[in-house]
């Protein structure tokens, strides 16, 4: 059975250090472990040093940081791309336009209690913030906005990467997104085959 790849874009939103870069790049692996053949990944640290290093984090920023992405996801969509956006992208309203810009858009909320981001800290960025040393930062100093109706939320503070990446998986083989992983082809000895094609024979199948 063949399965034509159609555009879609997975959206990451969630605090940062909520595991959203993690489950990007394990759900990219499995797209093409699946067989899609144009997958593209979009990511807040890496999209910032090209395309948007311009901008910082107010409001406005932010703001223009989706805009630019959301404009390249809805081309990249637009053209069969499974397309993997992960960006805090905080704010609601411009989460909704970017789902109105690029059609085929399903929101993950990667959700984690502030308090597990804290004591995780990978970056080392929730202390910095908590000090004063960086302003604007998300969760400490600046807002950021649930989604109400995210089409899939994962909570990362309780799920392994692998868990939550098997239930956006299992979203998207269900709803026709992406192909079902292979089921190991049952392989047959030499022997065993020419058993087979023995047992047809004598039953006058061949
Ligand atoms: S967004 O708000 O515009 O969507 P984006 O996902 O691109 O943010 O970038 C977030 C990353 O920038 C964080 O993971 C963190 O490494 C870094 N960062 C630096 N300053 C801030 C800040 N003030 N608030 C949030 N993240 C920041």
């Amino acid at each position: 059975m063949s399965f034509e790849q159609k555009g879609f874009t997975v959206w990451f939103t969630g605090l940062s250090g909520s595991g959203k870069t993690a489950l990007a790049v394990r759900l990219a692996e499995e797209f093409r472990n699946r067989g899609l053949t144009r997958v593209e990944r979009l990511d807040g640290d890496i999209v910032r040093k090209s395309l948007t290093r311009d901008l910082g984090f107010s409001k406005e920023d932010r703001d223009k940081n989706i805009e630019r992405v959301t404009f390249v996801a809805k081309l990249l969509t637009r053209n069969g791309v499974a397309v993997i956006a992960s960006f805090i992208s905080p704010y609601r309203a411009v989460r909704a336009r970017s789902r109105q810009e690029i059609g085929e858009f399903i929101e993950v909320f990667c959700q984690c209690p502030l308090e597990v981001l804290v004591e995780r800290d990978v970056k080392g960025l929730y202390k910095k913030a908590l000090a004063g040393e960086i302003e604007n930062f998300t969760g400490v100093s600046d807002p950021y906005e649930d989604p109400l109706a995210a089409e899939i939320v994962v909570d990362t503070d309780k799920e392994t990467v692998e868990e939550s990446l098997a239930r956006i998986l299992d979203w998207l083989e269900t709803n026709g997104y992406i192909p079902p992983a292979d089921t190991p082809e049952q392989v047959y000895s030499a022997e065993e085959e020419a058993e087979v094609e023995e047992r047809l024979r004598s039953l006058g199948y061949l």
